[in-house]
């Protein structure tokens, strides 16, 4: 069993590289299947659920080469199926993706239902109406989505809730759609954007992504291209949050400060200095953190993603915080591992109260998720003593180097092996 341990209570200082977004990462990959060219893409993190990806993308015959740890390389002259095993994908939810990818392009897919992180009930129904609306049938037989069709044709579809995952799906899947689809109620998130410039540099004519409405005009073929992914606002997110959780100064370096607008917001109300420089945020902790409330909501609103993190921030502020999820119902499973830590806090319904106090006390814990695990790991930095981290499989998923960066930043950090 691996364990993260945590000599607590350090003030994290200096400055950090942030790596590209991992939820881009996870749709840019196997969007890349959609160009009859090489792509090239770069920025991409160093995280489990991209070498995932890449190991099913070689299992169908794809051709892939890491130039570098960031770059990667993808043709997919040579493949060879359209069906992914679930064995290959079962721990992530992106595996999605690849059902837009290869419908699109082979009109034909057969995919696993995704796994990932267990925070809710996580349906993908707006994705399969989605492919449905434009002409693909899809059936669900052993856990496997089958979608095939003659050919796809561009529809009017509107989605019932702005799903991340649905939008760039049905996005990825309609680029080879004859005529024009509008998705409608579409996701604004930053990766929803990352997608539709990738895939516009390999010559889709997509209109609009960032806005309530996507416009798509179909394209006979997509040529190969070299794409830099977007930095990660979460990860960002997750080391401003511990800057100020210590107390600290850090500069978050390589960011797209935009992005951050909901956090620094909180972080400012909470009264730390958020100082902005090109593209770093610099954060200053203040011994006096107060109480604030915070919504999770689609982007622009303040990530869902960011929602555990700063619900250990909000644990060691002075005053009564309110933090209501709006996105996922079960993501306070963290809850009473922070409760383990010395937190006082209680969930009713979807609102978490948290009486800040002025310190937490080290133990050992356990992640349930991989935004789960990064809050017990912000409470660790805070915490007097010592906190071991279990199940940090979940981290690795999402965070590069994550014990690395923070020991750069002054953190008592190590990764340790047990024996069951
Ligand atoms: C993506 C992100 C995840 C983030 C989430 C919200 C990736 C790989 N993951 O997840 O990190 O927490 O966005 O920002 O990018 N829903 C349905 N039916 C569907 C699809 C979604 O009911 O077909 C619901 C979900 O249960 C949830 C809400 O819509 O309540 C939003 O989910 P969605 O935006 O799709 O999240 P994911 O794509 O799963």
């Amino acid at each position: 069993m691996e364990y993260i341990t945590i000599n607590g209570g350090r003030r994290l200082q200096g400055s950090v590289d942030i790596s590209g977004a991992k939820n881009a990462a996870v749709a840019i990959v196997p969007a890349a299947i959609a160009a009859k060219g090489i792509c090239t893409i770069e920025n991409l993190p160093a995280i489990k659920d991209v070498r995932v990806l890449v190991g099913a993308l070689k299992n169908l015959g794809i051709d892939c080469e890491f130039t570098d740890t960031h770059t990667l390389k993808i043709d997919s002259h040579n493949i060879k199926s359209c069906a992914i095993t679930y064995d290959q994908v079962k721990d992530m939810r992106a595996s999605y993706y690849l059902l837009g990818a290869l419908l699109g392009r082979f009109k034909q897919a057969q995919v696993p239902l995704p796994g990932g992180c267990n925070f809710g009930l996580r349906p993908i129904d707006l994705h399969i109406k989605g492919f449905e609306a434009l002409g693909a049938k899809i059936n669900i037989e052993h856990g496997m989505v089958i979608a095939e069709a003659e050919k796809l044709t561009g529809a009017n579809i509107y989605l019932d809730i702005s799903s991340v995952g649905a939008t760039i799906n049905i996005m990825i899947a309609a680029v080879y759609a004859e005529g024009v689809t509008h998705i409608e109620n579409a996701a604004k998130e930053p990766h929803v954007v990352d997608t539709a410039n990738f895939l516009n540099k390999l010559g889709a004519k997509i209109k609009g992504a960032g806005t309530d409405i996507i416009r798509i005009t179909g394209v006979e073929s997509l040529h190969g291209g070299e794409y830099s992914i977007i930095p990660d606002q979460i990860e960002a997110g997750t080391y401003m949050i511990a800057a100020a959780a210590t107390g600290g100064d850090v500069t978050v370096n390589h960011i797209i400060p935009k992005h951050m607008d909901s956090l620094s917001a909180k972080l400012t109300e909470m009264g730390c200095q958020v100082i902005e420089d090109g593209d770093s945020i610099r954060v200053i902790g203040t011994e006096h953190l107060q109480a604030c409330n915070v919504k999770t909501m689609f982007y622009p609103g303040f990530p869902t993603d960011l929602h555990p993190q700063m619900s250990a921030l909000l644990s060691v502020a002075h005053g009564t915080s309110l933090l209501t999820e709006t996105v996922f119902e079960h993501r306070f499973q963290y809850v009473k591992e922070l409760l383990r830590l010395g937190a006082n806090m209680k969930v009713e319904g979807r609102v978490a109260i948290i009486e800040g106090k002025s310190s937490l006390s080290g133990t050992q814990v356990t992640a349930s998720d991989l935004r789960a695990g990064a809050a017990l790991i912000v409470a660790g930095l805070a915490a007097d003593g010592t906190t071991a981290i279990g199940n940090v499989k979940y981290l690795d998923r999402g965070y590069e180097r994550f014990e690395e960066k923070l020991t750069a930043l002054g953190a008592n950090i190590n990764r340790i092996q047990v024996d069951d």
